[in-house]
């Protein structure tokens, strides 16, 4: 299975704080992998190193088997890599089809267009004119994740996204994640909700101070076993 994203080794700092310690993840082709960790195990870190806003002082980042040695936000589009960031970010000045727009910026050609956004998520289309921080939040995580899509990513980084949301719009992330996945884009779910990563990851990487200290598939595992990694 080709690799779509690949660290190995990675050590990674904010300032002097390291953060990251000889950290091994790898995300193929079409894969659905849940990173999973208590609160400050590093998990926003990874996706940070990434998009170049953690510096890399060891170790490699690759994606879709191209080197990456100064990882910037820009490249990880253009080598097809989105993310839906943790708290969604939406630009309050921007309306909700602007915000859209702004995920192509860097990104490739391919079938997601704003149609096809629309097509996905009506709501989004009742609201395009409106601006992004008007929504609600289950409406802002789906922009955030129809913005995502603009960039006709091979992976999308989701970055907890059912923070805080109702469990009827969980329960509706979850089927678009899995159609979105269905469809051939590979997954990198971040998430605390077990249910969800049940639901959605096939396989799953457990992190514990800045290293991934365990991996499994998902079904072979019960939720009790998953519990024990997100548990205080
Ligand atoms: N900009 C920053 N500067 C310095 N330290 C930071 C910065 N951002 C995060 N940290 C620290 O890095 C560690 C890892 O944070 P990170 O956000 O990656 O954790 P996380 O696993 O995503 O947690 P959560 O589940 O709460 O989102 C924490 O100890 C955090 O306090
Ligand atoms: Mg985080």
């Amino acid at each position: 299975m080709k690799s779509l994203l690949e660290l190995e080794q990675v050590d990674a700092f904010y300032g002097a704080a390291h953060i990251l310690h000889k950290l091994d993840l790898r995300v193929g082709e079409g894969e659905r992998v849940a990173l999973i960790g208590r609160n400050g195990v590093g998990k926003t870190t990874v996706v940070n190193t990434v998009l170049g806003l953690a510096s890399m002082r060891g170790g490699s980042v690759r994606i879709a088997g191209k080197p990456l040695p100064r990882p910037r936000t820009y490249m990880a589009a253009q080598e097809g890599v989105a993310v839906v960031p943790q708290g969604r970010r939406i630009v309050a000045n921007l309306t909700v089809e602007e915000n859209l727009q702004l995920g192509a910026a860097n990104g490739r050609k391919g079938p997601w267009n704003i149609p096809a956004i629309y097509q996905l998520f009506p709501i989004l289309q009742e609201r395009a004119h409106t601006p992004g921080t008007a929504l609600s939040g289950g409406q802002q995580q789906m922009l955030a994740v129809g913005r995502a899509l603009m960039a006709n990513p091979s992976l999308i980084l989701l970055d907890e996204p059912t923070e805080g949301l109702a469990p009827v719009v969980v329960d509706q992330l979850a089927e678009i994640f899995n159609s979105v996945a269905d469809r051939g884009t590979a997954l990198l779910l971040i998430e605390q909700n077990m249910t969800l990563v049940a639901r959605v990851a096939h396989r799953y990487c457990a992190m514990a101070k800045g290293s991934v200290v365990a991996e499994g598939r998902v079904h072979e595992e019960g939720l009790d076993a998953l519990h024990r990694h997100v548990m205080v």
